[in-house]
């Protein structure tokens, strides 16, 4: 199967505020982007996935599109858009959106029409509009962001906003949504993009009578594997639609994909998005949010392997996106401690340095695993979260919307340093940032990691030029029985050995170390909290 290249391919995040600024205006954009893949071909990645960067009022960083076929003009032209794909492709790179269909801004066309129009007219129909409960919401539903997730328009009839209430949901049920989706497909297909990231996946389609849920929301989906299944996710309908966009994909060649983001637990009910005939890859959370822990790990990963082979679809990896906290500060907390999002400064702060040895450490794990991997901005540099980020500049609507209790998301999507000693870190020409960068991020700088041995650069360039050596991708995963505080597997020729107790381990006899996450001990023994990679 030469031509599925998404089955082991990694995939590299951009959130395009935060990667590269051409203009100086302190928010990132397309033709910096497109300066900056060179750097993204280095780093020996397959793809990348941009987030959104359509026309937006950016109450939600662009998760809130107003218009799907076209850019916004604080990140370029259609033509940059243009330029960007023609570019990746240019170095070999594949190259996917995002789409964000649960939901539009508030300020899209269609929305601004059903204001205008009248209750029960067709305008309101795309939306999901009801009357309310005398002066109350029609049922007690919250919104992911804290608060009610129903607002009341000027006549009196409220909308559904599962997110922010510049966010309504769309009405799945309705044909003519369907058929502007598919357009929405084509669009971006005809224009060669190679494929979708599709946010809320699990959210299009709400139980039909809107039944009464009272139980608080986390602010993403957050897995919950064994309670009742919520009436707003996860519901059966959501299939036929991704078979019908299956069908779209499926008329271009070379692949398309589409990939899941859809907060569904257990793993074998995820793996019903990735079925044949739907999506070719859905994101393991229940992978990235697995404490540090050998049992816990070995146990997800066991379960999510099985899951999706039973459908024949690859398993995905993943340990940080623009929604979580970014692996090298969760880890630092103690193992077991649920640290997902929103850190400020009076917050117990991370460990620095553990957080970093055992980000190490859980990469080259995640690296070994058979299947495709997802990379989010910057975590090839170690970054960590910023942990003390002013309440002041913070923009993620769950922070105001949430009565400034849930600090949000923003510290994982800081301006990613590129040069130690150059205004914003050369994220851009000025000193120019939309959120702030940490002073003491120069050390992070790529041009102070390049060529450094044991930078967490070149680990990550090492790491993944070995796995593409060795085929980890399309291998074979078998577990190797070792001490309970050790994660063991061997995938081909490949033995990997993971430390996440406090003794000293030994390798075995005749073991060639080919990369470790830090140095072994002067014995060749393994430390704890370090991975290593070694042929035997
Ligand atoms: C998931 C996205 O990743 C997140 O950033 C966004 O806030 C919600 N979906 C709503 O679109």
């Amino acid at each position: 199967m030469p031509n599925e290249w998404w089955r082991d391919a990694v995939i590299y995040q951009v959130y395009p505020r935060s990667f590269a600024d051409s203009d100086g205006d302190g928010m990132g954009d397309l033709p910096g982007i497109t300066g900056r893949l060179p750097h993204l071909k280095q780093l020996g990645i397959d793809a990348v996935w941009l987030s959104p960067f359509y026309p937006s009022p950016q109450h939600d960083a662009g998760y809130d599109v107003a218009d799907y076929r076209s850019v916004d003009p604080r990140f370029g032209y259609l033509g940059d858009a243009d330029k960007l794909v023609t570019e990746a492709h240019h170095l070999g790179l594949k190259f996917i959106v995002d789409l964000v269909p649960n939901h539009t801004s508030s300020e899209h066309a269609w929305f601004q029409a059903a204001l205008a129009a009248s209750p029960g007219s067709p305008e309101r129909e795309r939306y999901i509009f009801r009357d309310g409960r005398g002066d109350q919401p029609p049922n007690s539903w919250t919104s992911m962001f804290g608060g009610s997730a129903w607002e009341r328009v000027p006549d009196g009839q409220w909308y559904l906003h599962l997110f922010d209430v510049s966010q309504p949901d769309l009405n799945w049920g309705n044909p003519e949504v369907r058929a502007e989706f598919t357009g929405i497909l084509r669009f971006w297909l005809d224009r060669g993009v190679d494929g979708f990231r599709v946010d809320v996946a699990h959210g299009l389609i709400k139980e039909a009578t809107l039944a009464e849920w009272t139980q608080p929301s986390a602010i993403l989906g957050g897995l919950d594997p064994v309670g009742p299944r919520p009436p707003m996710w996860d519901q059966d309908g959501v299939h036929e639609i991704y078979q019908e966009w299956r069908a779209v994909l499926n008329e271009y060649e070379p692949a398309r994909i589409l990939v899941a983001e859809a907060w569904v637990a257990p793993a074998d009910r995820l793996a019903r998005y990735v079925r044949p005939d739907e999506m070719h890859q859905a994101f393991n959370f229940e992978y990235l949010e697995a404490p540090w822990r050998a049992a816990d790990l070995r146990k997800v990963i066991s379960s999510t392997l099985a899951a999706n082979d039973s459908v024949g679809a690859p398993t995905t990896w993943v340990l940080s996106n623009h929604d979580v906290v970014r692996h090298a500060s969760r880890l630092g907390y103690p193992a077991g401690t649920r640290r997902m999002n929103g850190i400020g400064a009076d917050d117990p702060q991370p460990d620095a340095g553990l957080g970093l040895r055992r980000a190490r450490a859980a990469t080259l794990q995640m690296l070994a695993l058979p299947g495709s991997v997802y990379l989010y901005q910057g975590e090839e540099l170690g970054l960590p979260e910023h942990t003390t980020m002013p309440d002041e500049v913070r923009e993620d609507p769950a922070w105001k919307r949430s009565g400034h209790t849930e600090r949000g998301r923003d510290g994982c999507r800081v301006p990613i340093p590129w040069e130690a000693d150059a205004p914003s870190y050369g994220f851009g020409p000025s000193d120019a940032s939309w959120l702030p960068q940490p002073a003491t991020w120069a050390e992070f700088a790529l041009d102070r990691q390049a060529g450094v041995p044991g930078s967490t650069w070149e680990l990550y360039r090492r790491a993944l030029s070995l796995r593409n050596e060795h085929g980890l991708g399309r291998g074979t995963l078998t577990w190797q029985e070792t001490s309970s505080d050790v994660l063991a597997f061997r995938n081909g020729d490949v033995l990997v050995l993971s430390n996440l107790g406090k003794s000293l381990v030994a390798l075995p006899a005749g073991a060639r170390v080919l990369l470790t996450s830090e140095p072994l001990d002067a014995d060749g023994r393994l430390p704890g909290d370090v991975t290593v990679w070694a042929v035997v």
